[in-house]
């Protein structure tokens, strides 16, 4: 049906996300491991029907937009356009960007990059019904009871006399161009294109979306997701320094050799943390040439690692900790650990484990040349 006639698809990326208040925004936090918005537009670069994609980012994030797009290998990606304040006015920069790199584009269709369970199906719903009407919006039956509010209290509403709107929204460019620029004449905005272009005199039909295809609005929108990672580290041990383990000083003639403070259990655990989110590693976020980690509490450190997992909604399930050391004797300072651990972490100590074992003398462990620490950490969102 489409063959000859050209589609493009502009995927909007550039909101803030406020309703999220996560540090970045919503369309960049990872869903099993892959940014929201990747998701969004994979749909989209794997259907023929498709032939060109222009993407909106917010002006500070046009880079990583960019990497983004040559990581996951897209080729249809046209353009990456800088976005405005409003939704509106991201999508408008985005339709001049494509009149102008690709003016022989017949249908456009909008998609918002926070849906990013859309599937072909529903593309397929919206652009037939495009290319016969001109004007198609995605949507759902209401599934709650409706009520309209007003001054003084509420009314009841008959639910099936409406219907929640999804995007992808596909409209016929030529209409969609002159009902944008008539909105800009009118400084008149809307929530989404189909009330644009209806304010323009055209109808809107209405086709199949479908209930998976939510927009990412707000946390609890984040599929639940738990996640594993391990952490390994060792030090060397040496005279004249503190032996400092899981945030504890423990009484002993060596201590641990480092640029920190040589924390060799919270290093393996801040590891096996950052490796449950697959955020890198230590090495990446303290790096150990900077001078503002010398000699650095690592307690204070994995509270920032907590921090960073905050940022993007995990927390902590248990941790599970197996401290390598010949000598000293440990046992007497892991309940404290525990709950040095458990206050960095803001869990209680019942879901942080500790344990200590020697290597029977054998290998730089048992020589006592240095100690070892092994990590496991589990988190959730
Ligand atoms: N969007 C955009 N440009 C804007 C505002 C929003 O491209 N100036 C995009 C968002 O990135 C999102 C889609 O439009 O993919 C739907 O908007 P919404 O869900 O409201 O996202 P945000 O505006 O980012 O979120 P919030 O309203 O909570 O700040
Ligand atoms: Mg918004």
């Amino acid at each position: 049906m489409f063959h000859g006639r050209r589609v493009a698809a502009i995927i909007a990326a550039a909101g803030k996300g406020s309703r999220m208040g996560s540090d970045i925004p919503k369309q960049f936090l990872k869903l099993g491991g892959e940014p929201v918005m990747i998701k969004s537009i994979r749909t989209f670069e794997n259907m023929d029907a498709v032939d060109y994609i222009f993407i909106v980012a917010g002006k500070d994030y046009l880079d990583h937009c960019r990497q983004l797009v040559e990581d996951y290998g897209f080729t249809k990606v046209e353009s990456i356009v800088t976005g405005g304040d409003q939704r509106q006015d991201s999508v408008f920069n985005a339709l001049q960007e494509m009149n102008r790199l690709k003016p022989g584009v017949e249908f456009v269709l909008i998609h918002d990059a926070a849906r990013p369970f859309i599937s072909e199906e529903v593309v397929e719903n919206v652009l037939s019904e495009t290319a016969g009407t001109g004007a198609a919006v995605a949507c759902v039956a209401m599934k709650n009871s409706v009520r309209k509010i007003g001054d003084g209290g509420s009314e009841y509403v008959n639910r099936d006399d409406y219907v929640s709107v999804q995007t992808p929204q596909g409209f016929r460019k030529s209409l969609l161009i002159n009902a944008y620029e008539k909105a800009y004449d009118d400084s008149f905005y809307g929530t989404d294109d189909a009330s644009i272009v209806e304010r323009a005199g055209e109808r809107i039909a209405i086709v199949d979306g479908d209930y998976s295809n939510i927009k990412i609005t707000t946390r609890e929108d984040l599929p639940m997701e738990n996640r594993v990672g391990t952490g390994f580290d060792v030090h060397r041990l040496t005279e004249g320094r503190k032996l400092i383990l899981g945030g504890v000083e423990i009484p002993w003639d060596r201590g641990l050799d480092g640029h920190s403070d040589a924390d060799v259990v919270i290093h393996a655990l801040m590891d096996a943390l950052l490796g449950a989110a697959a955020m890198g590693d230590i090495g990446v976020h303290f790096p150990d040439d900077d001078p503002r980690y010398e000699g650095a509490d690592s307690s204070l450190l994995l509270r920032e690692v907590i921090k960073k997992l905050d940022g993007e909604f995990y927390k902590v399930a248990n941790v599970d900790i197996t401290i390598m050391a010949q000598s000293p004797k440990l046992q007497p300072y892991i309940p404290q650990m525990r709950r040095v651990i458990a206050g960095c972490l803001e869990v209680s100590p019942e879901r942080v484990s500790v344990k200590a074992t020697t290597t029977e003398r054998l290998g730089f462990i048992g020589r006592e040349e240095g100690i070892a620490c092994q990590a496991a950490a589990s988190i959730y969102r």
